[in-house]
């Protein structure tokens, strides 16, 4: 039978307990789901700013609507391209001291465009080993040598770019999306002015959530357009709504408009989207008390984990994962918290490393303390269980 390696490789995630499948929300909440007609407390929602489901949101919706229409139309370099794209591009610029913001429809399309479309094919990528799926497709896509350094370590990052002749790009996330750690950016800017390197941050799951005005790890770190020239983030996640960005100089901004495949052939992201966006990034901006609230709840949860003996990952953001081992007794206690009522996705590889399957708590500023305290105690519960 042709293309026989599709089956064979569905069968064999079925038996290592990998297989994927969907399942649809029918309902939802700035706290909780509705799957199959069951309400769960959401920890499994990278909406940590409960900005997604929020009023303020779906009435800069449908004011949005009612002025700008719905779709775009067409392409950015065709007629895609309208006011409220401009608006939020500007805005962006502004608030993080940048040259050009480009908007992409994901932060999966933004990584690849960045990555394959500057990086010339006799460069270098460095990548931290723990980098998004996005960014490694990236670097395999521009053709350049992909060296990869041990997750977090400056001495394997220093030995590596020691070791590149030619142009290098390194990359790292700002916080990691599946450990929550967050990542050196002081040292990693500091080892690449030394070598002459461009840095590339994907601040996916610090935007919104880290520095005062919760611009993320660039503002938390100081880190201007001169030392960090590619800073790339989402708004799927603590924005609330979807789409990403990439904040750079004049000169990659002009490159990527004339040669970035995935920009110049997609259809522009929803005019509705971006006025929607730039709504939210006011209220992310001006009102920090949902930041202040997500750290309250950070600190709970780790409050109540030490007190219940349960052993977490060393991370201080709203990615709180509880490391479980093998996969099927990851599924296994993920079944059981949402048999208790709670909704928390267990992850397996090849997200993350074999025998590192997880639970990964994710927590928001929509979450009550009491939203906690049981979570905790039910996930506390399964462990004297030995589950
Ligand atoms: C670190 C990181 N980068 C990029 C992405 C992709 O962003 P998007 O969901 O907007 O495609 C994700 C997750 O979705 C992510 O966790």
């Amino acid at each position: 039978m042709a293309f026989e390696h599709i089956d064979e490789q569905l069968q064999a995630r079925r038996g290592a307990s990998l297989f994927r499948e969907r399942r649809c929300i029918e309902a939802a909440e700035p706290r909780r789901i509705n799957v199959d007609g069951h309400w769960y407390l959401n920890f499994s929602s990278n909406d940590y700013l409960g900005l997604a489901q929020s009023d303020a949101l779906k009435q800069a919706a449908a004011d949005a609507a009612a002025t700008q229409g719905v779709g775009s139309g067409a392409s950015p370099l065709v007629s895609g391209h309208s006011r409220s794209h401009k608006e939020l591009e500007d805005y962006l610029c502004e608030a993080l001291g940048r040259d050009r913001v480009l908007l992409f429809n994901s932060g999966f399309s933004a990584n690849q465009a960045l990555i394959q479309t500057l990086v010339p094919k006799d460069a270098n990528v460095i990548a931290d080993r723990l980098c998004h799926a996005s960014m490694l497709d990236g670097a395999l896509a521009s053709g350049a040598r992909l060296k990869r350094y041990t997750h977090n370590d400056m001495e394997h990052l220093s030995r590596l770019l020691s070791q590149s002749e030619g142009d290098c790009l390194v990359m790292t996330e700002g916080v990691f999306s599946m450990d929550g750690d967050q990542a050196p950016i002081k040292d990693i800017l500091r080892l690449c002015q030394r070598h002459q390197a461009l840095a590339f941050v994907d601040d996916a799951h610090g935007f919104g959530v880290l520095g005062a005005q919760g611009l993320g790890s660039a503002e938390l770190h100081g880190a201007d357009q001169a030392s960090l020239p590619l800073l790339m983030a989402t708004f799927g996640k603590a924005i609330g709504t979807s789409g990403a960005f990439a904040a750079t100089t004049e000169m990659f901004y002009d490159y990527l408009v004339n040669f970035a495949r995935h920009y110049i052939y997609s259809t522009a992201m929803s005019p509705l989207m971006a006025a929607i966006t730039l709504r939210s990034l006011r209220l992310v901006r001006e009102e920090s008390w949902r930041r202040e609230k997500l750290q309250q709840n950070i600190q709970l949860f780790k409050t109540l984990s030490a007190e219940h003996g349960l052993s977490l990952m060393p991370s201080d953001t709203a990615i709180q994962p509880l490391l479980v081992g093998e996969a099927d007794r990851a599924l296994t206690c993920a079944e059981d918290l949402r048999q208790a009522g709670f909704f928390l996705v267990a992850i397996r590889p090849p997200t993350v490393p074999d025998g590192q399957s997880r639970l990964r708590v994710t927590l928001s500023a929509a979450h009550q303390g009491e939203d906690i305290k049981q979570l905790v105690q039910a996930i506390a519960r399964k462990a004297q269980d030995g589950a």
